[in-house]
Formats: structure tokens, C-alpha cells, sequence
């Protein structure tokens, strides 16, 4: 084969392998992981939860200028001491009353409801979470 050749067919390889890994490299940035933080810590489970049914709407690439106002997930950890205490009980609220995900989303995404399960994990979450910063 001739070198020219060989370039010719290199290139393409080399740009599909390019934008392959720059397309799972979005999908990774999109999700959400804590930040490792000495004030909150996220267990898996309940990472899970607020990835699959929060995420989208807190943080600080979603659409809704509201709802970034009042949550961004992914700069919880980040947050003072005091400011999770306050996020953490906002969560319980919304929870405990089923305010959120938004009902008017649910209508068309159902399955994004929490379900039973999810809204006791995120629940005792939260209020463990919040009494132990209280308590330091
Ligand atoms: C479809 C988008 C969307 C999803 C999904 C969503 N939220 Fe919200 N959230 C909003 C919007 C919009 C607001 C602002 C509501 C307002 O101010 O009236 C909000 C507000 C909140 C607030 C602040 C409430 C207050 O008044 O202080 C909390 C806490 C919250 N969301 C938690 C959650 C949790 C936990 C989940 C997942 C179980 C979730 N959200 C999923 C859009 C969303």
C-alpha cells in the first residue's frame, strides 16, 4: 500500500475516534457526581435518585432560570455549611409534599416521577444529612 494511501485512510479513522470520544465525554459531563466535599456527602443511591429525576432541571446548564435559582444540584456540595442545612430542608419539603419533579413535567414524563422507594431514600437523606451539619 502506498504511504499516501495509508494517510488517506488514517484520517478519517482518526477524526471518527475523535468525535466518538467527544461525544461519551459530553454524556459524562451531563451527569451528575458530587463534588467530593468535607460538608455533604452524597451517597451513591441518592445520587442515583437526583441524576435520573433532578438533575436536568438543577444545574447550571438547564433551561429554567427558576429552578437554577433555587437548586443547583451541582454545586451543592460546594455550598456553606449553613446554605446546605437550607437546601437540604428545601428538598425535604418538596419531597414530603410531592411538589417535585414539577407536575406539569410529569404529565409529560411520567416516568420521571419519584417513586415511593425514591422519595423515602431522598427524604431520610436529607433530614440525616441536615441534622448532622446542625449537630456539628
Ligand atoms: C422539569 C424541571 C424540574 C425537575 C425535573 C425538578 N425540578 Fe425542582 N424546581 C423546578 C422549578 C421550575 C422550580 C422553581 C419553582 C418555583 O419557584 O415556583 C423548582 C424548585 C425546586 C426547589 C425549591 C423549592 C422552593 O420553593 O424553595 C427544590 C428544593 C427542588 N426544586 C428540588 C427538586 C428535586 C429534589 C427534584 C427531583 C426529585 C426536582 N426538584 C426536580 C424544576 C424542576
Amino acid at each position: 500500500m502506498s504511504k499516501k494511501l495509508t494517510i488517506l485512510m488514517i484520517v478519517p479513522v482518526a477524526l471518527m475516534a475523535l468525535v466518538i470520544s467527544g461525544f461519551s465525554y459530553q454524556n459524562q459531563d451531563n451527569k451528575f457526581t458530587a463534588n467530593p466535599s468535607d460538608n455533604l456527602v452524597i451517597p451513591d443511591n441518592v445520587n442515583e435518585i437526583l441524576d435520573n429525576k433532578c438533575f436536568g432541571c438543577h444545574n447550571v446548564d438547564a433551561k429554567s432560570d427558576k429552578a437554577k435559582e433555587k437548586l443547583l444540584l451541582d454545586q451543592l456540595t460546594t455550598l456553606s455549611k449553613a446554605k446546605i442545612v437550607a437546601k437540604l430542608d428545601d428538598i425535604h419539603e418538596v419531597v414530603e409534599k410531592g411538589e417535585m419533579p414539577p407536575e406539569k413535567f410529569l404529565e409529560k414524563f411520567p416516568d420521571k416521577a419519584l417513586t415511593d422507594e425514591e422519595a423515602t431514600i431522598l427524604k431520610n437523606w436529607a433530614k440525616s444529612a441536615s441534622d448532622e451539619l446542625m449537630g456539628e
